[in-house]
């Protein structure tokens, strides 16, 4: 096992899903689908979806103001913000100098992360490397999404897999050996950008009558190679970091992988052979809300008990991009 002195711990956590509940059956009404399907298929239940004057700012602050109550820290002690989100309010400013303003957090460095669903996980490890450089020494990381903005509700072979919601962790340096981020690992492979994206409304295709009229602006997905290259990624992601820090799947206590499809997150269990009963999912009552999933996910499993001291934790995901990233963390 690699050993390290100092590390970021995470203080607290805290989430927010949106009062709007809508279930198979509503969407049903909607697209040709039927609950059935949607579950056997995904996992999938019901999912959240924010009101039509809720920006994904509005939803993280919430979490925010949550991971700030449960961190027990005063918010101008926060000197570094992140939020992961490929729904911003806005192209610009970033959805976290949003959140800054709205939370009257500190004038502190603030920016957007932007790795799709991976993008939570992809932040914590910039953060870790933020506040392990000493130049910083507390931050608040955030995953939040309006995914209800960018569906297409005439595309049921999306519209039914995504939700919205945001979640926030605080971290800080410590000084206690071997405890926190031990280990985090970042890839993407860019070749293949169409299997998942939004097409319209950056630079290659700006917003034009005619890409509202082809639905451009809306998330296109091939969801079978997605399928194929998230089981690949997910498994290799977790494998590599376990090898990176010197542990094996057998000492993980808890998992919290990003909640896409249940088949994908079985497929993971299989693969690193440990039972389903050590993973924490919620993908039945949230759908994927991208890079708010794995944030949820820890700050439920958190609330709920099922986080220990000493306790070793892997949070691992995958999005569009492809990226995919992965974390190790032993609960202090
Ligand atoms: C999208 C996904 C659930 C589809 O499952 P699948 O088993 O691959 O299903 P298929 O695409 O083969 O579709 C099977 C049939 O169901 C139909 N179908 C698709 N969506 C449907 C829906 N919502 N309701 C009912 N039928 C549907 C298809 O049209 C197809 O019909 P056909 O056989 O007559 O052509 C699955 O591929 C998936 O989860 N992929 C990964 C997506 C993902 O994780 N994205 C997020 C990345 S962060």
């Amino acid at each position: 096992m690699s050993s390290q002195s100092q590390s970021a711990i995470i203080l607290g956590t805290g989430s927010y899903a949106p009062e709007n509940v809508v279930t198979n059956d509503d969407l049903a009404k909607i697209v040709d689908t039927s609950d059935e399907w949607i579950r056997t298929r995904s996992g999938i239940g019901q999912r959240h979806f924010a009101a039509k004057d809720e920006a994904t700012s509005d939803m993280a602050c919430i979490a925010a103001q949550r991971a700030i109550e449960a961190a027990g820290i005063e918010r101008n002690e926060i000197d570094l913000i992140i939020v992961a989100t490929m729904t911003p309010d806005m192209p610009f400013p970033s959805t976290a100098c949003l959140v800054q303003s709205k939370l009257e957090l500190p004038n502190v460095t603030t920016f957007d992360m932007q790795a799709a669903c991976s993008g939570f996980v992809y932040a914590l490890s910039v953060a870790n490397s933020m506040l392990l450089s000493g130049n910083f020494s507390k931050a608040l990381v955030i995953g939040a999404e309006k995914m209800s903005g960018i569906l297409d509700f005439e595309d049921r072979t999306t519209c039914v897999l995504f939700g919205d919601g945001a979640g926030a962790a605080i971290l800080a340096r410590d000084t206690t050996a071997n405890v926190g981020i031990l280990g985090a690992i970042g890839g993407a492979d860019g070749s293949s950008p169409s299997l998942l994206q939004q097409p319209g409304g950056g630079s290659a295709m700006p917003a034009s009558e005619a890409s509202i009229a082809a639905r451009q602006h809306f998330l296109k997905m091939n969801g079978k190679e997605i399928f194929k290259s998230a089981v690949r990624v997910m498994g290799q992601a977790s494998s590599d970091i376990l090898e990176q820090v010197g542990y094996t799947a057998e000492d993980l206590d808890l998992v919290i992988p990003h909640q896409a499809n249940m088949r994908i997150i079985e497929s993971l269990a299989k693969r690193l052979k440990i039972p389903m009963e050590k993973f924490h999912n919620n993908l039945d009552r949230f759908g994927n809300t991208s890079a708010a999933s794995v944030p949820i996910a820890l700050d439920e499993a958190f609330r709920a008990g099922r986080i220990k001291s000493g306790d070793l934790i892997l949070l691992v995901a995958f999005g569009a991009g492809l990226t995919w990233a992965s974390t190790l963390i032993k609960w202090q």
